[in-house]
């Protein structure tokens, strides 16, 4: 198989982890002689803004049609407002593309840190299926009467049948194949149209997945329950703003924000999928050499399992987990004193002896 993959960098510390993401998929294909990935870059960040006055060409996204998955570093800089960096690129690709499902796994890996006292590591194994296309940021309102006592400022969510009910359908199929339980967040106690539509197409879907265990949770009480009970979630279905919200709570609870990969995907495949971690260009320690690059090597991971070769996704799991596990080669974020490309390199050799076995 030959993957062609658009490959889009990005700003700050976008370009040093997505650097290292791309030696796994260089190691892949070393060893499995079968695979290949054909590598294109964009340059199209907040530098390509400042230049062109826009974040991407104008037929952009024809030309990302033709690729078979992007893999995206972070976009944003402080020199470009963050609703132009993430709205014109990251979500405009999501939005494109209808990529509605954000895969985002919360799973503290073996000699992963977790700032919870005495949790065991099993208890935190989740999967967050987060709503990626619409509801509250489907970027309607307005903003009335600007700059006088009457100003006005309204967002609308938008939820409607379509988009509600296949992302729980998704995450139903997802929690029947795994034989996991099905947790669902909400806020219908105070969200009068949004959260109780939601809640009852919730209801509704659950009568066709009679063998999946289901609960419905509050986000607030979903929070709490997080940090104190995590082994109560499994598979989790979340609109676009509560996931968003709960998966940065998982990612300090399997972690840190280093460590947490999403994919955005679009199920039919009529349509590239974009992997990503889903930490921001991280400004403050951008060029330093400082950045975990184990987010995009896992958004690796999450991509290969998409084509299809879920032992070798796996294995690029076990050689993340084995350099956590000997722990002498780590970032500064999770304890340790390595640079970005070394944590890079250490997993790429950890991976090429795994590979070496096969
Ligand atoms: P951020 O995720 O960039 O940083 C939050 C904190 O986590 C910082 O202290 C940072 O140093 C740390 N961090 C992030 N990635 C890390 C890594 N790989 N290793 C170690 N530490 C890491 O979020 P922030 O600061 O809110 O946003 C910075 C910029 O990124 C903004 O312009 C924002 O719009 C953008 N952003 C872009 C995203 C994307 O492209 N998907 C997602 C989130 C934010
Ligand atoms: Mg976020």
């Amino acid at each position: 198989m030959n993957y062609r993959i658009a490959v889009i960098p990005g700003d700050g510390a976008g370009p040093e982890v997505v650097a290292e993401g791309l030696k796994i998929l260089e190691t892949i294909a070393a060893y499995c002689k079968d695979i290949k990935f054909n590598c294109t870059y964009f340059p199209w960040n907040c530098k390509y803004y400042l230049e062109h006055g826009k974040m991407m060409d104008d037929d952009g996204i024809e030309q990302l049609s033709a690729f078979d998955a992007i893999y995206l570093g972070a976009v944003g800089s402080p020199g470009v407002p963050d609703h132009i960096s993430s709205g014109d690129l990251l979500l405009k690709i999501r939005k494109s593309f209808d990529q509605y499902v954000n895969l985002r796994p919360v799973v503290l890996l073996k000699g992963a840190p977790c700032p919870l006292k005495q949790v065991r590591r099993e208890d935190i194994n989740m999967l967050f299926v987060r709503e990626n296309s619409e509801g509250e940021y489907a970027g309607e309102g307005e903003w009335r009467n600007k700059g006088t006592p009457q100003e006005e400022a309204r967002q609308t969510g938008v939820f409607t049948r379509k988009g509600t009910e296949r992302i729980i359908r998704y995450a139903f199929e997802l929690a029947r194949e795994r034989q996991k339980s099905l947790t669902s967040i909400s806020k219908g106690n105070a969200l009068k149209y949004s959260m109780v539509f939601w809640d009852s197409i919730f209801q509704e879907i659950s009568k066709e997945y009679q063998d999946v265990q289901v609960f419905s949770l509050l986000i607030d009480a979903a929070s709490m329950l997080m940090v104190r009970e995590p082994q109560r979630f499994q598979i989790v279905v979340a609109s676009n703003l509560f996931g968003d919200i709960l998966t940065d709570l998982g990612a300090a609870l399997a972690g840190g924000m280093g460590m947490a990969a999403g994919a955005n995907l679009n199920p039919e495949r009529r349509f590239p999928s974009m992997f990503e971690p889903i930490h921001g260009s991280a400004p403050d320690i951008a060029g330093q050499g400082k950045a975990n690059p184990m987010a995009a090597i896992w958004a690796i991971s999450q991509m290969i399992n998409y084509f299809g070769h879920l032992d070798l996704s796996q294995t690029v799991l076990t050689a993340i987990e084995d350099v956590l596990l000997e722990g002498k080669v780590l970032t500064p974020d999770i304890g340790g004193t390595a640079s970005t490309a070394e944590v890079g390199d250490a997993v790429v050799a950890r991976l090429s002896h795994l590979l070496s076995l096969d």
